[in-house]
């Protein structure tokens, strides 16, 4: 058993009061005044005890969209470094992209990289499934996956669409779908979308003409549409781009000041539903080159990117709880997560709103090495991350070796 003391819970609506949260096999059992001799009463049950302090805990960070390379780019990172950074970063559940290599187009590859995934992974974690548009019969027999990925523009893989005869019958076929759609494609997605009976995710949203268009479906009473941001679109701009070439090199682009002004009103006014990082790692050398790799790191530091904008009263605690784990779980269906809740899954991140520190290139988990955020510094940081009523990540060291599992998809 765990004992948590003195914390203060944080949802979507509120921060409660100071109070302690009890766990055993993996699960929230109880919140509330809980004296440290609780169910102690068998005489094997041993609890240990965390005092909180008085920081705030929130339920473990949800990162709907992540590239952790595992199979076939483990040079670039793989899921046990992947998972550690994201541990780092207060995240316990990650949805994995499907642009491995070979790309996951079938149940055959889907269950290996399963298999693959589960004896690496510190993390619990959800996979999407792969298109070409020739794999209907695959897409119809798959189950337990975030969705189906579409990559309707280029970017880094080999699963671009573009025929829109073969995206039309696609879309007929049930699923949620993941859809990587920017420029003119953007609105050739929304027009699927109000023609299709499925879900669509828009992942990383960019512009301000993307977020003005998803307020309007949604002031319109559209409940099929769900909108994504990235740190890097929301910390990042044009500038950086112009500033360090190949490193800030990604898909979708880095855009205006405006538009990324844009983004954060999207936040709070509820057109963007989630925050996830699209940590996209490839290697300094990959960033170097004549033509770089599209793609940047974030799994890390999202969270202390976002506590930091608390600080500064830009964005309230619950918000980030909706953005980053409440909303994911509700949208995707993840079962027992997204709260602190009896009976959930005791996935929970412990943060020092007060803790002032340096983003370092040398610090970074991730096997690519470097950060965009390099120099930044944050006032926010998580200070221990449980995943599974495991403590996995306490002051910045990973401390747990437990392996996460796959989430179920309601
Ligand atoms: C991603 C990658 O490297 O896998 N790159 C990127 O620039 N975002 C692919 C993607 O999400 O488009
Ligand atoms: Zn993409
Ligand atoms: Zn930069
Ligand atoms: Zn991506």
């Amino acid at each position: 058993m765990l004992l948590i003391k003195n914390v203060k819970i944080v949802s979507c609506e509120k921060i409660s009061e100071e109070q302690d949260v009890l766990i055993e096999d993996g699960e929230v059992l109880k919140i509330g005044k809980i004296p440290a001799s609780a169910g102690m009463t068998g005489k094997k049950a041993e609890m240990t005890v965390i005092n909180g302090n008085g920081e705030f805990l929130l339920p473990g960070i949800i990162d709907c969209h992540v590239h952790f390379r595992t199979p076939g780019q483990e040079y670039k990172e793989d899921f046990e470094s992947g998972s550690k950074a994201a541990l780092m970063g207060g995240v316990t559940t990650v949805l994995d992209m499907p642009n491995n290599v070979p790309p996951i187009f079938t149940n055959e590859l889907l269950e290996k990289k399963r298999a693959i995934v589960s004896k690496m992974s510190l993390v619990d974690f959800g996979l999407y499934f792969g298109t070409n548009g020739e794999n209907l019969d695959e897409i119809k027999k798959v189950k337990n996956v975030a969705g189906v990925k579409v990559y309707m523009n280029v970017t880094t893989g080999n699963l671009l669409i573009t025929d829109p005869e073969v995206l039309q019958k696609l879309f007929k076929v049930k699923q949620r779908y993941a859809l990587h759609a920017e420029g003119e494609t953007f609105d050739l997605a929304l027009k699927y979308l109000l023609e299709s009976s499925n879900e669509f995710y828009l992942c990383h949203a960019s512009l301000k003409r993307e977020v003005d268009k998803v307020r309007d479906l949604k002031k319109n009473g559209n409940k099929k549409v769900f909108m994504e941001a990235c740190p890097h679109h929301l910390f990042l701009n044009k500038e950086d781009r112009e500033k360090h070439g190949g490193y800030c090199c990604v898909k979708p682009e880095l855009a205006s000041l405006e538009d990324q002004n844009a983004l954060w009103e999207g936040l709070k006014d509820y057109t963007i539903d989630t925050i996830a990082t699209d940590h996209a790692p490839h290697t300094k050398a990959e960033k170097e080159s004549e033509k770089p790799a599209f793609g940047v790191p974030g799994v890390e530091f999202s969270l202390p990117l976002m506590l930091n904008e608390v600080s500064k009263g830009r964005l309230t605690l619950q918000d980030i709880v909706r953005l980053m784990s409440y909303n994911p779980a509700k949208i995707f269906g993840i079962k027992n997560k997204g709260e602190i809740k009896e009976g959930f899954d005791a996935d929970l991140v412990l943060v020092d709103l007060n803790l002032e520190k340096e983003i370092k290139n040398g610090n970074v988990v991730s096997k690519c090495g470097w950060t965009p955020y390099a120099g930044r510094i944050c006032k926010g940081w998580p200070v221990m991350t449980i995943r599974g009523g495991e403590v996995m990540m306490r002051e910045g060291r990973i401390v747990g070796e437990g392996k996460g599992k796959e989430v179920e998809f309601g």
